[in-house]
């Protein structure tokens, strides 16, 4: 395909330091939902799932393509899920993210199709250290990857030909959260010879260029080594060996996977993490290992270049830390799974403001129950989306939430405890207070700002208040000139009510209530 033909399929676009994804002409940002495992397996049972999945506010839909069910006969593929899923999705006016679960779906390959899982001669299986098998074929089966990028690719030509004009899927999602499980490497007699050879050079000549910004495990790992550039496996990587030569092996599979995918339809393709170590001290095989984690990154960079992206599945508490890792070195934040629960609501709004997120995603989103917090706080970004995306990699805009871990500190101003944070932004320096107590199983206060000009800001979310002042050093009186509240319509702001006295404070503080909204403020200063 050529260069033009691919800008007008959704694509990723550089934007300063950061990544956007573009959808016929405009960035987009996927406002999403992830289906249980087996829902998009029949389309009778997702046609009550659909317009629940409207009326939540999602704009876009994570769902489940198996190679099972696409070549359940070796040869014979079968695309009507596909089709099925397709036309559900532009009749209720949502987009699609497919996720191939093709060799593997959580480090097994039980949605490999039963010609596949019941020839372990001509696909074997990955092994322990005791030399039994597992659930999973291994990653050095070439037959498995051969097969797996046939069926991927007849996929990926039959999307382009009945959406690639439309552009109702928009991106793939390659395998699921890979790894191998119960053992930090494959022990399967491929994989063995494959453990006594040399480390590519194409890795290695990496990492010594790279050195001094891989990840800190990794650098970490490869300096305690010996800062080696050729040997073994174990020469190079030391006590990450096992971790690093698996993560290597299990991303070339699906390099090749999904380049045979991009070579019919090259729209974006990611890796999805288990994420690991979750706790200091865990080994690797108690999570995925070398699934794509924060600290494999950078060998899932070299290893798989038509992978365009590493994706966290978040489920643990500290989500601002994970997302904080899988921005390394410019990659692009998308969350295709996140807990469903009332933090989610205000989770998007960090994942959004703070790192310019492609996707949220929570899990299971067909048994979320309605009224959903998460469903005013996809309103508000979805009317805001054009006003977003244009201040994304501009540094003009910061994302917030209250996760109760580390908001809590002393306002340099008034040496007074905050529940908040403050930044500058802008020509002055914010204050923002988290003015709605955490309570677990309650939406928090979380929110968005952007700096529209020096002195004009849009402020949005919910349950906190923004106090303005001069950059420190500067000693001038820094005050509310206009607040408006309003709403935006497609990008384009209508102004309601005009704030002032009581509900600013006379000109000193924006209070943000306790649901989900917006406004406008310009900052002035006087000596
Ligand atoms: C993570 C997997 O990627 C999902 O497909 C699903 O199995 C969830 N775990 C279940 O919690």
């Amino acid at each position: 395909m050529n260069e033009s033909l691919s800008n007008k399929i959704p694509h990723l676009h550089k934007k300063g330091d950061t990544t956007q994804l573009f959808v016929d002409g405009e960035p987009f940002i996927m406002l999403g939902g992830e289906l249980h495992n087996s829902s998009s397996s029949s389309l009778a049972y997702m046609e009550s799932i659909w317009p629940r999945l409207v009326s939540l506010g999602l704009n876009t839909v994570l769902a489940p393509v198996s190679w099972e069910l696409v070549e359940p006969v070796e040869g014979k593929l079968d695309f009507t899920l596909v089709d099925g899923l397709i036309e559900g999705a532009r009749k209720h006016n949502l987009k699609l993210v497919f996720l191939w679960f093709g060799t593997w779906k959580n480090a097994s390959s039980s949605y490999a199709p039963p010609w596949v899982k019941t020839n372990l001669e001509r696909f074997p299986r990955a092994q322990t250290s005791q030399g039994k098998n597992t659930d999973a074929v291994t990653c050095f089966s070439r037959a498995a990857c051969e097969a797996d990028a046939h069926a991927f690719a007849a996929l990926m030509r039959h999307i382009c030909e009945v959406d690639g004009q439309e552009h109702t899927v928009l991106m793939l999602q390659v395998e699921n959260e890979v790894g191998i499980l119960r053992t930090t490497r494959d022990r399967c007699e491929l994989a063995e010879r494959a453990f006594a050879q040399d480390v590519p050079t194409t890795l290695t000549d990496y990492i010594r260029e790279h050195a001094n910004c891989l990840t800190s495990y990794l650098q970490n790992a490869w300096k305690k080594a010996g800062s080696k550039t050729a040997g073994t496996w174990k020469e190079v990587f030391g006590e990450a060996a096992d971790e690093v030569f698996m993560a290597w092996h299990f991303a070339r599979y699906i390099n090749s996977v999904a380049k045979a995918g991009k070579a019919e339809y090259p729209i974006p393709m990611y890796v999805n993490a288990w994420l690991g170590p979750q706790y200091e001290g865990q080994l690797p095989g108690s999570y995925p290992s070398g699934g794509p984690v924060a600290r494999m990154m950078d060998i899932w960079r070299v290893a798989a270049p038509n992978i365009d992206f590493l994706a966290p599945d978040i489920y643990v508490e500290d989500f601002r830390r994970v997302c904080c890792e899988f921005r390394h070195s410019g990659n692009p934040l998308m969350i295709p799974e996140a807990r469903s629960d009332e933090q989610a609501a205000g989770n998007v709004f960090y994942a959004v403001g703070q790192h310019d997120a492609l996707c949220f995603s929570p899990f299971a989103i067909d048994s979320v129950v309605e009224p959903h917090p998460l469903t005013a706080s996809y309103r508000l970004l979805s009317e805001m989306m054009p006003i977003i995306t244009k201040y994304q990699g501009t540094g003009r805009m910061i994302g917030f939430t209250d996760d109760s871990l580390v908001n809590v500190g002393y306002s340099a101003y008034t040496g007074r405890e905050l529940r908040g944070f403050e930044c500058e932004l802008g020509r002055y320096q914010l204050q923002v207070h988290f003015t709605k107590p955490f309570e677990k199983g309650k939406v928090p206060a979380s929110g968005i700002i952007i700096a529209t000009r020096d002195d004009e800001y849009i402020v949005a979310g919910l349950g906190f208040t923004v106090t303005f002042a001069s950059k420190p050093k500067e000693t001038k009186n820094v005050e509310i000139l206009t607040l408006d509240e309003g709403r935006f319509e497609k990008g384009k702001w209508v102004a309601g009510r005009r704030l002032n006295g009581d509900e600013s404070l006379s000109g000193k503080i924006i209070y943000m209530r306790n649901e989900p909204s917006v406004c406008i403020a310009k900052i002035y200063e006087y000596p």
